[in-house]
């Protein structure tokens, strides 16, 4: 791929941006020695600024969403692509998010610009377990785990059961659910099915992956080991 269209996939600038960038002489190799638009060099050999590049495409990443923020980008609130790098949002091909989140829940969501990588997290043959973890309105009632496991509960205006779902319960107002499907507001429908509210909802993990110590509104990219990790706990 020729070097103005590679870093304008990246964001940097439109075509006609970088190709600006190049005269000025801002886009050199790691000696500082200025590149032009058609020399052949291979991405980790540019640096803009000085600076590396961003990652190339086949990116994905780990975002610890807050609550508040909105999986879009086009919401004229808060939105994740806000805690990213700004560039993050031009590139080409485009960071979405694997799934989403509510505006309302926090917790681990990924993002990436492989298309066949959210295909194979997000594909129901994938069955990867997704842990939520829930704060409650009302106190648990005890038959919430047999109704989440019975793989017959059936949500307002849907056409299929849901899949059996564990429940593990920490007290009376709190308590984690596994679900291995991902259906709209589907942890406060299966709530409300059983009479109750979920007044807080975070997501701790996705298959064998949880956030660790990241704090709340940070990201970080993810590496091949992350994802045998992801998909491990599936294996
Ligand atoms: N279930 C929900 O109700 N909300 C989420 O954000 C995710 C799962």
């Amino acid at each position: 791929m020729k070097l103005v269209k590679l870093i304008a996939n990246l964001g940097y600038g439109s075509r006609k941006d970088v190709t600006a960038m190049f005269r000025e002489g801002r886009i050199t190799d790691p000696q500082g020695e200025v590149l032009y638009a058609d020399d052949k060099v291979g991405h980790d050999a540019i640096r803009v600024d000085g600076e590396p590049l961003d990652p190339p495409p086949g990116m994905t990443l780990m975002l610890h969403k807050p609550v508040g923020y909105t999986c879009s980008t086009k919401d004229p609130g808060r939105v994740i692509y806000d805690l990213l790098p700004p560039r993050f949002r031009l590139r080409s091909p485009l960071l979405s998010s694997v799934g989403r989140l509510d505006r309302d829940t926090s917790g681990l969501l990924l993002m990436t610009d492989d298309g066949a990588l959210l295909h194979r997290i997000v594909s129901p043959k994938a069955k990867l377990a997704k842990v939520y973890e829930a704060t409650l309105a009302q106190d648990l009632r005890g038959d919430e785990g047999a109704v989440f496991a019975s793989g017959t509960l059936m949500l307002e205006s849907d056409t299929t059961p849901l899949a059996p779902a564990a429940l593990h319960v920490h007290d009376a107002r709190h308590a984690a659910l596994t679900l291995t499907e991902g259906r709209y507001h589907q942890v406060r429908r299966m709530f409300a099915a059983v009479g109750n509210h979920v007044e807080a909802l975070h997501r701790s993990r996705i298959g064998g992956l949880s956030l660790g110590d990241l704090p709340a509104g940070r990201w970080r990219l993810l590496d091949a080991g992350d994802l045998d990790i992801l998909f491990g706990a599936n294996a």
